[in-house]
């Protein structure tokens, strides 16, 4: 579900995140392997301060794997514990309790240290509508948790799952909104379906995709759509791509919003490969 937000709606679900923060020991935060700055919104790093962090790539089956390893070594340098995760298929989830009992190493020598009997560790799924943090929690929960909206506001009573002996998960997220004020991060997250597409101009989305993959990614470009060349003007590539798949009106005219429909689909289905649509700042 994606929703529109609005400045109520910012203040609001920061208010719950800071919240819910409050219980937390370990923050494992969610974003899309394909577009992690993009799907993050850097106000955690506010609210989380001074707590462990783990930072989830997921949606790792669509990313491109060269680009995850760039990612993994740009989050670590900065002082996450990362995995790289597939929480559709459940690939690398395993790997996710033992990293927040190894995270909270330091808390749990402090309370051995005062002599006090650990209690289990808490952790919370922090990130953007659309993750995969409901898939994540269903996955370390083993069972189906009800989905609540994405609208911040729409609580239930929280509850703790247990995951193993030693650690706790909040059964509800933490919600952050997207930031998109640069266009090219609403690009991005248009296209990988973080949000509708009717907030970004569809066409402009799919001329940001071409341009983006004429640059890092032309040979999956010429084998998926027959070209020998990718013409340099990336109007022309959307017309000879348009005319290959048979996308046109009377008059012989392109029909650009089937053609994007068709560029959308293939990126976000994995048809096009596996694609990373950001790269770690230089
Ligand atoms: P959220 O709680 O953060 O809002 O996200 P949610 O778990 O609802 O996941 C959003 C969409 O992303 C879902 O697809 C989900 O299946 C998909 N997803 C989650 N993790 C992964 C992953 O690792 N890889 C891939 N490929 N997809 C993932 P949907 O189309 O909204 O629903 P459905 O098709 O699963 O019914």
């Amino acid at each position: 579900m994606s929703i529109q937000w609005y400045p109520g709606h910012m203040a609001k679900a920061r208010r719950e995140a800071k919240e819910k923060l409050k219980l937390i020991d370990v923050v494992i935060e969610l974003v899309d392997a394909r577009i992690p700055l993009s799907s993050r919104n850097p106000v955690i790093d506010e609210l989380a301060k001074g707590k462990p962090r783990i930072m989830l790539l997921n949606k790792t089956d669509l990313a491109d794997p060269k680009i995850n390893e760039l990612w993994t070594s740009y989050f670590k340098e900065k002082d996450f514990a990362v995995l790289q995760i597939d929480a559709q298929k459940g690939t690398g989830v395993k790997k996710v309790p033992p990293l927040v009992l190894q995270q909270a190493t330091p808390l749990l020598n402090k309370w051995k240290a005062k002599g006090m009997n650990p209690r289990p560790i808490r952790a919370l799924i922090l990130g953007i509508p659309n993750v995969g943090k409901s898939t994540i929690i269903n996955r370390l929960a083993n069972k189906k948790i009800a989905k609540i909206g994405d609208k911040p506001g729409v609580t239930k009573a929280q509850q703790w799952i247990k995951v193993g002996k030693e650690m706790e998960l909040l059964d509800t997220p933490g919600i952050l909104w997207p930031k998109f004020e640069d266009e090219a991060v609403g690009f991005r997250l248009a296209l990988t379906g973080a949000i509708k597409e009717e907030i970004f101009d569809f066409q402009e989305s799919t001329l940001f995709l071409l341009r983006f993959l004429s640059k890092y990614y032309p040979e999956r470009l010429k084998a998926r759509y027959q070209l020998d060349l990718i013409p340099e003007d990336v109007v022309e590539l959307y017309d000879v791509i348009g005319r290959k798949r048979g996308c046109l009106m009377s008059g012989g005219l392109i029909d650009y919003d089937k053609v994007a429909e068709i560029l959308f689909r293939e990126f976000r289905s994995g048809t096009l490969g596996k694609i990373s649509l950001e790269l770690p700042p230089q």
